[in-house]
């Protein structure tokens, strides 16, 4: 049995919702009405909302078709208050517009990962586990972290580890994937860790395994995450009713950068505080994975904007069904 598959028999797949309730207590002032969770996962945020708050009705997305089987298992005891949609962030408006919803209530989003993707070795996005060089959230779609490194060049590789992973190392952690591609020996998860760390040699005492920075530059990059939030954020002023509200827990520098950046337009959003809020000390050491975690909150400001037009609602998905 691979470690993998070990893996996946010994630890069935859970994800500990984070800063579950921070997130609640930012809808307070909305309570009702439409909640758009647009990082369905598996359903925490959801789940703690429509139990917080008995006339919130919510709609889920999620990209994963594992996390969209998984919310609707378990929010399927709210009955036609729950509904999860399997889409992306960037088809957030059309989908609203094709269900004839112009703005909602509020909107929460929880970036990243869920620890059901990283724990999985299957899905390719961890390097403690052999698996396959894919790290797609969405494996119906898109091309792999294998096809990505193998049609890049070697500077352009070297670009996306130093600005989606911020290493330092870049340009001779690609020269070391590069030769492995050539070599033939760039087939799995592991293989990409052995590249990285004959270019940088092993773990320091106490810091961060060396692969972490390319896997996370990597797996950004195969999910086009930064340009799925820049969709987000620039659907949000126009979905968002005046004095609705926007939830959203980034997990690094820059996604919360983008999230910053958008709620300071004042014109827009009033932000409920100017620095982000953190887990408590208690979450953070229960939970590790919730240590990087930033919580940004704003309340819509003004008056109902004129939304702008809508592009078609297509199902990506429909012919693979
Ligand atoms: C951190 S998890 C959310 C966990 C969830 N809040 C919970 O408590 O169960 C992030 C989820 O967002 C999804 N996701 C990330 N980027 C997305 C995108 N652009 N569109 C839709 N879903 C996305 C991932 O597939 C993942 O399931």
């Amino acid at each position: 049995m691979t470690l993998a598959a070990f893996n996946m028999e010994s630890n069935p797949p859970m994800h500990r919702t984070v800063m579950k309730d921070e997130v609640v207590q930012a809808l307070r002032s909305v309570d009702s009405g439409l909640c758009i969770d647009v990082t369905a996962g598996y359903g925490g945020h959801t789940e703690a909302v429509l139990r917080t708050y008995p006339g919130m009705c919510v709609v889920a997305f999620d990209r994963d078709p594992q996390a969209v089987a998984a919310s609707r298992e378990r929010l399927a005891c709210f009955g036609e208050r729950a509904t999860v949609v399997h889409a992306e962030f960037s088809q957030l408006k059309p989908w609203l517009y094709k269900n004839g919803i112009s703005q909602v209530d509020a909107v929460i989003a929880d970036l990243g990962v869920s620890s059901p993707q990283l724990d999985q070795g299957d899905r390719g996005l961890s390097f403690r586990f052999e698996g396959p060089l894919d790290m797609r959230m969405d494996p119906s779609r898109g091309e792999t972290a294998k096809e990505l490194i193998e049609r890049l060049g070697q500077d352009d590789l070297a670009d996306v580890i130093y600005q989606l992973g911020e290493e330092r190392s870049s340009r001779r952690i690609a020269a070391c994937i590069k030769q492995a591609v050539a070599a033939g020996e760039m087939n799995n998860t592991l293989d990409l860790r052995r590249a990285v760390v004959k270019a940088t040699g092993v773990r320091r005492p106490g810091g961060i395994d060396p692969a972490t920075r390319t896997f996370q530059a990597l797996r950004i990059a195969v999910n086009r995450e930064l340009e799925e939030i820049a969709s987000l954020l620039g659907q949000l002023h126009e979905i968002v009713r005046p004095s609705g509200v926007a939830a959203i827990i980034s997990f690094h520098s820059l996604e919360d950068r983008l999230v910053k950046r958008c709620f300071q337009e004042r014109a827009l959003w009033k932000r409920l505080s100017t620095k982000p809020l953190l887990p408590s000390a208690s979450e953070q050491d229960d939970n590790p994975r919730s240590r990087s975690a930033k919580l940004r909150v704003a309340a819509r400001t003004g008056l109902m904007q004129v939304p702008t037009p809508v592009p078609e609602w297509v199902d990506p998905w429909e012919s693979s069904r």
